[in-house]
């Protein structure tokens, strides 16, 4: 396989609950270069209410860390991006450019609280793609409402959603029941990203190896290869998957 692109990360520095500095980021980066990550989209949190930073300081801060991880020698690719925390604002902050899409594709990541019910989460999604974009469901084994059946998840997909769950979550790390659920979306292939949404360089770290080779185990080659490389891809390409 060709090296894996994470499609979640929290890297940018003093942006939100992730890297603190450029010091943490730069560690990030080179465990994610360790882990055989070629490239990543850097999804900040964006939050209502929160005066979360713009797309502006995303971009630069991006090109600061570019700059960096350049001078010492990484070769990753860094994406802008943006994490939404779903609100009625969502749509109106991405018309406006306030905030990044996925590597300025359509694609948009979206999360929701994970106690939502599964009819404000689809009505969400539903009002994202009426506005033309096309939003992935970020680590979609969280929320309960959703994850009761599979049918919930099918049913998304069937809309026009995308599903990334966090490779945290496939190797245990969140507890038994986000393992429970998101091995269960993998066996059906309800999956279209496997992530690792890294918050820091000590714990939630931007690893993926151990996840890759779990999942060629116990779920194939080819399928491995779409969650942690050609799918994400096509985001970046701005195509159809
Ligand atoms: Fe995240």
């Amino acid at each position: 396989m060709k090296g894996y692109i994470d499609i979640h990360s929290h890297i940018l520095p003093g942006i939100d609950d992730g890297a603190r500095d450029f010091e943490t980021s730069m560690k990030m980066l080179k465990i994610a270069e360790e882990n055989g990550i070629e490239g990543i989209i850097l999804t900040p949190h964006h939050k209502p209410m929160r005066n979360s930073a713009g797309a502006g300081k995303v971009k630069a801060l991006i090109d600061q860390l570019d700059k960096k991880s350049r001078e010492s020698g990484m070769g990753i690719q860094l994406y802008a991006g943006n994490e939404f925390y779903y609100s009625s604002e969502t749509v109106h902050v991405l018309e406006e450019k306030q905030a990044c899409t996925m590597a300025g594709s359509g694609y948009v990541l979206v999360e929701f609280g994970p106690m939502d019910e599964l009819d404000y989460i689809r009505k969400g999604i539903y009002q994202m793609l009426l506005a033309g974009y096309r939003p992935i469901l970020a680590h979609a084994e969280r929320y309960g409402s959703v994850c009761a059946r599979a049918e919930y998840v099918e049913d998304l997909i069937a809309m026009g959603c995308y599903i990334q769950v966090n490779a945290g979550s496939i190797l245990g790390q969140f507890g038994w029941k986000e393992k429970q659920e998101v091995r269960k979306l993998l066996k059906k292939e309800l999956v279209h990203f496997v992530a690792t949404d890294a918050h820091g360089s000590q714990r939630r770290t931007p690893a993926l190896l151990d996840c890759a080779r779990y999942l060629e185990k116990k779920y194939g080659k080819e399928y491995t290869e779409r969650l942690l490389h050609a799918n994400p891809m096509q985001v970046i390409a701005d195509r159809y998957i």
